[in-house]
Formats: C-alpha cells, structure tokens, sequence
C-alpha cells in the first residue's frame, strides 16, 4: 500500500519528532493530542528545529514552510481514522494506548494500518484487542527523532508482510534504517540500553562512582555521545522505568529488577529534562 497521509497520536517529544520527519519527506501529516498547549509547544518546536536546519544550511526555506504546511493538528482524535497510517505516540502506558486504540476503531478507513511507537510493549497485546491484527506492527523512533538514524520495526506474530513491506517503504523514504526486531519485551535497543543506564543507577546507588565521574567515564572511557544518567535524564525517568517494569515482568528474571533510586527519582517527579530535576538539576 501507498501510504501518503499518516496520522501521529502524542504531541510529546517523541510525536513532534515524528511529525517533523514525516513532513520534511513530503507525508500529509495530522498530528493530535488531548491538550491544546501540547499541539501549539509541539508546532513551536518543530518550527525551531527546521529553521535551525535552515540556518544550518541544511534545509532551503521554502522547503522548511512546505514541510509545515503539510502538518495539521487536532484535538478530535477520530479525525486520524481517515489516515492510511497511524502512528501512536502517547504515554509509554499500555492502558492509555489500548484505550486510545479502541477510541479510534470505530472510525478506521479499512486500509488504514495501526502502529505504536511504544518503546516496550508487547505489539502482539496491543494489536490482540484491535480489530486488525495482521495490519499493527511496532513503529519505533529513537529520541531525538530528526538526528537518530535507527527506526525500529517490529512485527506481532499476526503482522502480514505487506505491513511490514509498507512501513519499511516510510522509513526508507523518511532516509533512516529500519532493524527488524521480533517481538519480545523491549525489543532490541532498549533490551541492551535500558539495563545499562539501570546498572548506571545502581552504581550511583552503591556509591561505586558519582553522576559525573559515572557520565564521564562511559563517555571518555567507551565513546558514547551521552553518559548514561545523562541520557536517562534526556529520555524520562519514568520511560526508563517503565521500561525495566517491562523487562522485569516479561522475562521474569531479577537482572532486570529496576533500582530502588530510580524508582525514588521517579515517585518524587524528578523524571530527568523535562521537570527541570533528574540525575542533573537544569533550574
Ligand atoms: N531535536 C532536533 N535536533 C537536535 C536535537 C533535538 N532534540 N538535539 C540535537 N539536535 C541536532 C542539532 O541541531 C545538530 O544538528 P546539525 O548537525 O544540523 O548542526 C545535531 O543534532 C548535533 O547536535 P549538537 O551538536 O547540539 O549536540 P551533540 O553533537 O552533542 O549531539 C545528540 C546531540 C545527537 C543528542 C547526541 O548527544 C547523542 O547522540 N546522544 C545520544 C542519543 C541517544 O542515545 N538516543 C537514543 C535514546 S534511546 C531511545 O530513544 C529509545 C527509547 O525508546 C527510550
């Protein structure tokens, strides 16, 4: 199938990201949300990430206003059912995103294909109380979504291949590499990401290193671009944790277990970058 209109549910950092990328590549974009204020900081931060782009040179101007004008925003989420792909980007909670999904049935184009840009979830779960199974697959993005390179595609066990064929046609055209990953918990970047910054955590906990000593030993000592609390901070707190409680309960093993100081961080709203007060204090 020709996918040229793609639905994307979640104004947030994930979901701006993705309805710019999707824009820039010439995608009829409709972005929504529950909150007005999420879809208007959402077009403001798509805005600045294309005119940085534009003064980089990257970018023509005409080009940067195309790209927003083929993004509209809505707050009436059947309005996406018209789509021919929706790309979900809501809260890493799976009760919201099935909640989302049974709101938006009643109003799918039969064509239309689900996705889920979860970082953990199960998609066969998810696509399970979906009246599509054969056309849901895992869409998923990595954070920040214009510079990262990697998507992940990941396939329930009733995903049909012209899905799969379809979805990987988007991200060649969005110019970034798909990895086709089997669906098990946390799939494959965060099956071996997610329990490094959880060891990051513990070795803060155990009192082995400090924030920086830990962050500038991974980033001097093993070349990552982030040090691990620091890119915990960059991802959410609360993903992170949702995440490890996912690897955690699916693969019922206790080298999974999520650290007690992550948790603390998390029950306290110090959930990294976007509450100002993670691993770092950004006030
Ligand atoms: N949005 C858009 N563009 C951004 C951006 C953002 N949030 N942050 C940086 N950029 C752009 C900059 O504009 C710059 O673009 P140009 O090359 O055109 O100038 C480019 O990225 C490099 O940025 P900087 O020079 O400012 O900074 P940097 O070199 O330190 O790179 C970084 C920033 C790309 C974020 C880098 O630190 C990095 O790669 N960090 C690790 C990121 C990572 O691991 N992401 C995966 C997280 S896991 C995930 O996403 C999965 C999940 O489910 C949790």
């Amino acid at each position: 199938m020709d996918v040229k209109s793609v639905g994307v549910i979640g104004a947030g950092q994930m979901g701006n990201g993705i309805a710019h990328v999707l824009a820039a590549a010439e995608y009829e974009v409709l972005l929504n949300d529950v909150s007005q204020d999420a879809l208007d900081s959402a077009i403001a931060t798509i805005t600045g990430n294309l005119a940085r782009q534009v003064s980089r040179g990257k970018i023509t101007d005409e080009a940067m206003q195309a790209a927003l004008g083929r993004i509209s925003t809505t707050l009436e989420l059947p309005q996406l059912g018209q789509t021919d792909l929706v790309i979900e980007a809501a809260t890493e909670r799976e009760a919201i995103k099935q909640a989302i999904f049974e709101d938006l049935q009643p109003h799918l184009l039969p064509h239309t294909i689900l996705t889920s840009n979860t970082s953990s979830i199960s998609i066969t779960r998810l696509a399970s109380r979906t009246d599509r199974p054969e056309r849901f697959m895992g869409f998923h993005f990595m954070n920040p979504v214009p510079v990262m390179q990697l998507v992940e595609l990941i396939r329930g066990i009733a995903t049909d291949e012209e899905t799969y064929k379809s979805c990987k046609t988007v991200v060649d055209r969005l110019g970034k590499t798909a990895a086709s990953a089997e669906d098990f918990p946390a799939f494959i970047v965060n099956r071996i990401l997610m329990p490094m910054i959880n060891e990051a955590v513990y070795t803060l906990y155990e009192g082995v290193g400090s924030v920086q000593s830990i962050d500038q030993s991974m980033k001097l000592g093993a070349n990552h671009p982030m040090g691990p609390l620091e890119l915990a901070d960059f991802i959410g707190l609360d993903t992170c944790l949702a995440i490890m409680n996912v690897l955690h309960d699916g693969l019922a093993d206790t080298k999974y277990r999520p650290c007690p100081l992550l948790t603390k961080y998390v029950e306290a709203g110090w959930l990294g970058r976007k509450t100002e007060r993670g691993f770092y204090d950004y006030r």
